[in-house]
């Protein structure tokens, strides 16, 4: 049995030759991962898209799953490899569709990467009665790897995108949907982005004796479609980006903010480091609960508690009907 102790001692920095400028295609490079197959939500747009095109740049065959087919199609036109099914996250109804659909084809699964989200949304619901983010970020995925899990191979890796936006809240188990407390779009962002982390510290857990692995990624800071709930002014005072629009030079480019994220599905020297959060290609240590200095990296201790990661799995198996690897 993982503990907390566990995961904080693998959430120890590891230093990699990679780091914040490091490329998508970079990381791929020394990787052989010709006939593998992969999912990727999200796969469309911003840090996803540029995910697909390097797996399939690399000879992976990618499933795309995505609620805008249409627009998808049209994204990933020029790649080759790739297919695209209809799945809205935020509609659990949805996600078993899909899911179903996967089951048929009966092909074993080697890479899911999990990066289709959204952010600081208004106050709304999905079809199940969830708070938006939440289930769209966090139970939608659940369900997606609750249902093709029976495929996952021996080996296989799934990547949770998270975000340093777990900064803002741990899970709020006593107010999930935000029934008595004040919605605020930060903290249900940060809330589904902490759950993000603990899926994959519960997922690992439960895959690490067939060598599945489970990791947490943040990208970076990447201005993308994600920022399209922020009025622009926000964006300028938040120094997000110029008042030209231009992005701020620190931000990294979207094949700089995939990058992590492959690296977290590919990288050897995470083998037995099963559940930990990696920013910049690399792992870099744990901040205490009060840190808010967002340029040192690092993962809040609620992200990785065994606990919470037990309690969230609870509730998530009860809300999808499905136990991933369970
Ligand atoms: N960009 C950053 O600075 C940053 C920083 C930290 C973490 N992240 C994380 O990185 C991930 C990717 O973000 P991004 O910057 O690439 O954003 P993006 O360009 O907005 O891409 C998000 C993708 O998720 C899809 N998506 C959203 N809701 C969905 C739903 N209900 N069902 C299916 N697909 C859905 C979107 O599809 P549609 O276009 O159809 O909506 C889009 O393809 C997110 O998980 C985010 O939290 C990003």
């Amino acid at each position: 049995m993982v503990t907390t102790q566990d995961m904080l001692q693998r959430q120890q920095p590891l230093e990699t030759g990679f780091g914040y400028r490091t490329t998508a295609a970079e990381v791929i490079a020394g990787h052989d991962l010709a006939g593998r197959r992969a999912v990727v939500t999200g796969g469309y747009s911003g840090l996803g898209l540029e995910t697909v095109r390097a797996l399939a740049g690399a000879g992976v065959s990618v499933l795309v799953p995505a609620r805008r087919p249409d627009a998808a199609s049209a994204a990933l036109a020029d790649l080759s490899g790739v297919e695209v099914r209809e799945m809205d996250l935020g509609d659990l109804d949805s996600v078993a569709a899909l899911t179903a659909s996967v089951r048929d084809d009966r092909t074993p699964i080697d890479l899911v990467i999990d990066v289709a989200g959204v952010m600081a949304t208004p106050h709304r619901q999905t079809p199940q009665g969830w708070e938006l983010q939440l289930g769209t970020n966090h139970l939608g995925h659940f369900a997606l790897v609750g249902g093709i899990a029976d495929l996952l191979v021996d080996g296989a890796r799934v990547v949770s995108y998270s975000s340093i936006g777990h900064y803002r809240s741990p899970v709020l188990f006593d107010d999930l949907r935000f029934e008595t407390t004040p919605y605020d779009p930060w903290v249900a962002y940060g809330q589904s982005k902490t759950a993000n982390a603990l899926f994959a510290v519960g997922l690992d857990a439960r895959g690490a004796a067939r060598g599945i692995h489970a990791y947490s990624v943040h990208p970076g800071g990447i201005l993308t479609d994600l920022q399209r709930h922020m009025p622009r002014e926000e964006l300028v005072a938040r120094q997000w980006m110029d008042e030209d629009g231009n992005p701020n030079p620190l931000f990294k480019t979207p094949a700089e903010g995939a990058s992590t994220g492959l690296w977290a599905a590919t990288a050897p020297e995470l083998e037995s480091r099963g559940g930990v959060y990696c920013e910049d290609c690399s792992v870099k240590g744990v901040v205490p609960a009060d840190h808010s200095d967002l340029s040192t990296g690092g993962a809040k201790e609620w992200a990785l508690d065994v606990e919470a990661a037990e309690r969230l799995w609870g509730l998530s198996v009860a809300a999808t009907g499905l136990d991933p690897l369970g």
